[in-house]
């Protein structure tokens, strides 16, 4: 089965194509970047407005380098939440209307679905059950995962989601916008142990985040070199350094707890936040010492991409679902309300084949 997969959730236009026997043909990525950059965060309507003109000339241009045409697709998949709504829209839209136009099925994406599967784009795959951590822009969840579609909460961010936290801090200092891979990157030439964060409550039993306490600590440790004239480079290295040793320890502390409680070894990491290579550093080493796995996808699939979207909607649209009926979008979606598989999950190709 070959799936076009249009990912439109947010500030990037993604396209893939995904086939059931031979894995991932081929993907294109529009980031919007620059044009938000500007403003120091993402526009709604310029969002909506620009995946108007990208997605379109995309789906073509990647069906042309696959080589490809409109009447190879067997399915469409897009993601219809959670997201924007007017960017969640345009994939949505142009998605059901190709399918309706060719005839075949198409069906709506959950877009942390698709962050969590990402992992399985890779040639070693986790087998079921396993606990993912999902950190992205918008969410910080465990998730204990059973299979495709049944989903448990087990722990989540009452505040700021890491990324968030990740922007925020970079945009205190003047870090250039998306601040995740900024403040990571100046973070390589902090001093180690300048400056310790607190690791928010990683004292208390329970598998929940908060971020905010550490921003404002982060905030007033920058005011305080600000007022003493002191806040330069090499000080911006070493609060990038801390913070991000904080964020990383906290999100390790409570993945090691989640193991522990449910008896699982196994560990998938996604979303944007799982690019970070301090984080996956620091789960390799501590899933080597429990004598577990951690499971990561390539930097390209962690943060968002059309080929997580088509590859959710090949899984999906072969077990025989589809979303017949109205366009239904969901700007806010729990996972927990995703449908199980009612058929098997299909053994899915290793990139190698
Ligand atoms: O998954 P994603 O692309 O979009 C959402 O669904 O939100 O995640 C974007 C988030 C942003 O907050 C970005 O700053 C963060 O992921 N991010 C990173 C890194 N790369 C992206 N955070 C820390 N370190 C990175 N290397
Ligand atoms: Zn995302």
């Amino acid at each position: 089965m070959l799936v076009l997969g249009i990912e439109t959730s947010c500030d990037e236009t993604g396209i893939a194509l995904y086939c059931n026997e031979r894995g991932l043909l081929g993907h294109k990525l529009y980031s919007q970047i620059k044009m938000h950059a500007q403003y120091g965060g993402v526009v709604p309507e310029l969002a909506s407005r620009d995946h108007i003109r990208k997605t379109l000339p995309l789906i073509q241009e990647t069906l042309k380098e696959c080589d490809c045409s409109l009447q190879d697709l067997d399915g469409i998949a897009y993601t219809s939440g959670p997201g924007l709504m007017g960017a969640l829209m345009v994939g949505a839209c142009l998605g059901r209307s190709m399918a309706s136009a060719l005839v075949i099925p198409s069906i709506g994406i959950h877009h942390m679905e698709g962050h969590l599967l990402a992992p399985m784009l890779e040639e070693t795959q986790p087998e079921f059950p396993f606990i993912a951590l999902l950190v992205s822009g918008g969410h910080t969840q465990l998730i204990k995962v059973e299979a495709i579609g049944r989903y448990e909460l087990l722990g989540e961010s009452l505040d700021d989601a890491a990324g968030e936290a990740f922007d925020k801090a970079a945009k205190m200092m003047g870090l250039p916008y998306p601040g995740g891979p900024s403040l990571a990157k100046l973070a390589t030439q902090g001093t180690p142990d300048r400056y310790r964060f607190p690791r928010p409550m990683v004292d208390r039993p329970g598998l929940d985040f908060s971020f905010s306490g550490l921003k404002t600590y982060t905030r007033n440790t920058i005011e305080a070199a600000q007022s003493k004239g002191a806040l330069d480079q090499q000080t911006k290295a070493d609060i990038s350094l801390a913070f991000e040793q904080a964020v990383v320890s906290t999100l390790t502390i409570k993945c090691k707890r989640a193991l522990e409680q449910t008896g699982c070894k196994r560990l998938i990491i996604a979303g944007g936040v799982s690019a970070n290579r301090s984080l996956r550093q620091a789960l390799e080493h501590m899933t080597q010492k429990i004598r577990g796995q951690v499971f990561y996808a390539k930097p390209e699939f962690c943060t968002d991409n059309g080929a997580m979207i088509a590859l959710a909607g090949a899984i999906r649209l072969s077990a025989g679902q589809t979303d017949e009926g109205t366009l239904k979008l969901r700007p806010r979606w729990p996972m927990s309300e995703l449908p199980p598989l009612t058929a098997d999950t299909p053994s899915l190709p290793h990139p190698s084949q």
